[in-house]
């Protein structure tokens, strides 16, 4: 029998930054997917990307509703959602989901890879199939990875070494892995939500923050921290990913779309790593137009902030030492 579209859901269709059109002709089921980032941010262009290719390869049958900049809610409360069926999709920062798992936290370790093509190389190949699996016991499935680059600290102070970092406040993501990341770097870790970012650096309750570029500038850090260190300390692909439940409410429309809507998300990934490097680039002539300090680091300091972090792998269990050979050596 033809699915009803909730009148809940209708309504909400009917507001807010969601791109897709409503329910058509064929229609039988209409997923919501969250972004934390702007409607012209790399990764929501290409989750506009995904739910069109998505709605076109099942003959409209399944159409996605893509809501960005934050409207349903922060990343942990939508990874929340995504646990009772409130979201079906989201794209999420790894930051976000190294609590529910720990070989997922692993990746969002400082200094793991050296340079983008080998982080590539990890997630394109097995490993990166394995981790997409790394949260299946939460009841949500990895489906691809997008780029976020490389995150770097900035500050509403001169900051041009480790030296300048020392004792600062830096906001971090709701993650261990990057609390403790900070604190050896001699700065104090204030974790709290991206959307709470700008506010907090204005009124002065953080020194300052660490993130890509495009971040940076889209939310308007560039403004309230204008001095930016380019130091690249850790690399946080973002992943694509559906609830369990939402997977079961694909199948019941038709067993073979699954495997389609998956195949949709890893297309659309090669198109926002496309879109990615563009806006790198033209974040950083942004912010150089704007006035922003970028200070490149010198090999010595590099090797400074590097061993800086070592005790993190030092503690590493030996099983996730392993895993960090395997990425290490890819
Ligand atoms: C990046 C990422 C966001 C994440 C943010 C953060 O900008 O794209 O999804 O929320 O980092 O630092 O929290």
């Amino acid at each position: 029998m033809r699915k009803l579209i909730p009148l809940f859901l209708a309504v909400v269709l009917m507001c807010g930054c969601s791109h897709a059109a409503g329910a058509g002709q064929g229609t039988k089921l209409i997923l919501r997917y969250a972004d934390n980032q702007p409607k012209n941010y790399p990764t929501t262009l290409a989750a506009q990307y995904f739910a069109d290719l998505v709605q076109e390869r099942t003959d409209g049958e399944i159409r996605i509703r893509v809501f960005c900049d934050g409207e349903l809610g922060d990343e942990v409360s939508a990874l929340e959602q995504l646990s009772f069926g409130g979201i079906d999709m989201a794209r999420l920062s790894t930051g976000t989901l190294t609590e529910h798992s720990e070989e997922l936290a692993l990746l969002t370790m400082p200094y793991l890879y050296k340079d983008a093509d080998h982080m590539w190389r990890v997630l394109d190949g097995a490993i990166g199939e394995r981790l997409l699996a790394a949260i299946n016991d939460s009841g949500i499935i990895g489906m691809s990875w997008y780029d976020a680059g490389a995150r770097s600290f900035y500050s509403s102070a001169p900051i041009t070494s480790l030296e300048d970092l020392q004792g600062l406040r830096i906001r971090v993501q709701e993650s261990e892995t990057m609390s403790q990341m900070v604190a050896l770097l001699g700065a104090e870790p204030v974790p709290m939500a991206y959307e709470q970012v700008y506010a907090a650096l204005y009124v002065g309750k953080v020194d300052g923050a660490e993130n890509n570029l495009p971040s940076f500038a889209s939310m308007g850090h560039s403004n309230v921290a204008p001095y930016f260190l380019h130091d690249e300390h850790s690399r946080l692909p973002e992943m694509q990913v559906m609830s369990a439940s939402c997977a079961e409410k694909i199948r019941d429309v038709n067993a073979s779309y699954v495997d389609i809507v998956i195949a949709c998300a890893k297309e659309s990934a090669l198109y926002e790593r496309r879109l990615w490097l563009e806006q790198t680039a033209d974040s950083r002539a942004a912010a150089v137009r704007q006035g922003v300090t970028i200070t490149e680091l010198t090999a010595a300091e590099r090797q400074k902030f590097r061993d800086a972090v070592q005790p993190m792998y030092d503690a590493l269990p030996e099983e996730q030492r392993e895993l960090v050979n395997r990425i290490r050596n890819s």
